[in-house]
């Protein structure tokens, strides 16, 4: 992937243990694509060297305002001028606190007090002990600066460099990457509150067996996570996968059809905008077995009867709440063949505005894909891609049908 090609991110270092991990943060950087600045405090390389983060930017880091490299010796302006955005990773309770009063005796702060405040945002990765952190002091610094337009990260939980456990860690190398690339998506879902559902389910004939199919999730993933990027809440109802959940999704877990209905049911209320993906199973046993089943020698099988399991998204699509618009109703449909013709027909069929076609055996458990989207005006065919590429461009159709 390559979220970040094109962009210019000054990367700036303060002085904290977390500085290790702002090796691996530069490298991710880079390896999405981005031109990475490194800029670090005095303090920043007591932890970790600037040879360190020149190697893996590949360009000359920059620590003192007075660094005769720059033709006019003005640093603090000339790095900022381009960037597309100031991460400081990590950044300290001082360095929060300098950021806060417009300090700027050093060259980080000066170049952060100096850049163009419109057009070069500042996200700020805070790491420090779970006391500091918790002090009215840092969370009164951190109120300010959001209300002042910085990003704050947010912090990790557990054990600390220091030996104590709580708030205050920095975010993992690859969360803040998320992150990032989360910020440069355009937000076009800010406000709304998205439900998606994701994967098989799970329809249990005893406590070892069940019926399943071979859905991975990964489409459904892609979409929560594109929904959340745009700017909405996101809740994902996810079948039995190992897919990790994408940052700042509330994930709530279920085995069956019935559970996932329950769950759906249960945050419909506040929901605009519902995604089925979920490749829900059609059918369960009419009874699962409490215990095993086991073989009798005899040689005979088991006999199971089904039945027909509710189907979610026709139910949500048929809630007042979607009827009277409030609601915006997404399908999914797996076809092996006829793709347009099952498409259509499914989209009248479950009364939803959007359905989404793809051909199920060639997706499955697959990182790409292609969808052929169906409304009342007709199709739009989105070729061939990653699935979070198409999630993306999805919820980008999504907002354009909203009411
Ligand atoms: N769906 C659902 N609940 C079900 C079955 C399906 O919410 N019990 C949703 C899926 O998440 C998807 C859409 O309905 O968004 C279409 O699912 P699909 O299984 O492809 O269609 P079916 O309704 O099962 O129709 P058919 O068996 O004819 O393919």
């Amino acid at each position: 992937m390559n979220d970040l090609a094109g962009k210019h991110i000054v990367l700036g270092l303060t002085g904290g243990i977390a500085c290790y991990k702002a090796a691996e943060l530069c490298r991710a950087l880079v390896k999405e694509g981005a031109t990475v600045q490194v800029v670090m405090t005095e303090a920043a390389a007591q932890f970790i060297t600037p040879v360190t983060m020149q190697a893996l930017s590949n360009r000359p880091v920059y620590g003192s305002q007075w660094d005769a490299r720059e033709p006019n010796n003005m640093a603090h302006i000339n790095l900022s001028r381009d960037a597309d955005a100031i991460l400081i990773a990590p950044c300290s309770a001082d360095f929060l606190s300098k950021l806060l009063h417009g300090g700027a005796d050093d060259l980080l702060s000066l170049m952060c007090l100096a850049r163009p405040i419109d057009t070069v945002p500042l996200l700020v990765a805070p790491a420090m002990n779970r006391e500091m952190w918790a002090h009215p002091a840092t969370q009164r610094n951190l109120a300010q600066l959001r209300a002042d337009g910085t990003t704050i990260l947010g912090v990790g939980n557990g054990d600390q460099a220091c030996g104590e456990t709580g708030d205050g860690r920095m975010l993992e190398p690859q969360e803040l990457l998320e992150d990032v690339i989360a910020f440069f998506q355009p937000k076009l879902l800010a406000g709304q509150q998205v439900l998606v559902t994701a994967g098989p389910t799970f329809e249990a004939i005893d406590p070892v067996r069940g019926i399943t199919n071979h859905s991975s999730g990964k489409m459904g993933f892609a979409v929560a996570r594109a929904a959340q990027e745009a700017g909405a809440q996101v809740t994902l109802v996810a079948g039995p996968v190992s897919l990790p959940t994408p940052r700042g999704v509330r994930r709530i877990d279920v085995q069956s059809a019935t559970d996932m209905l329950a769950a759906c049911v249960d945050a419909a209320p506040t929901a605009t905008i519902f995604v089925a993906c979920a490749a829900v199973a059609d059918w369960r046993p009419a009874q699962a077995s409490e215990q095993k089943i086991k073989k009798d020698g005899s040689g005979q099988t088991p006999t199971l009867t089904f039945l027909e399991n509710p189907d979610i998204l026709a139910t949500l699509a048929q809630s007042p709440r979607a009827r009277d618009g409030s609601l915006f109703c997404v399908g999914f449909a797996a076809e092996s063949h006829d793709l347009l013709a099952h498409a259509t027909d499914k989209r009248i069929r479950k009364s939803v505005p959007l359905l989404v076609g793809n051909i199920g055996p060639a997706t499955f458990g697959k990182d790409d894909n292609a969808l052929l989207l169906i409304d009342a005006h007709g199709t739009l065919e989105l070729p061939h891609n990653t699935k979070l590429t198409l999630g993306r461009q999805l919820i980008a159709e999504i907002a354009k049908r909203l009411p």
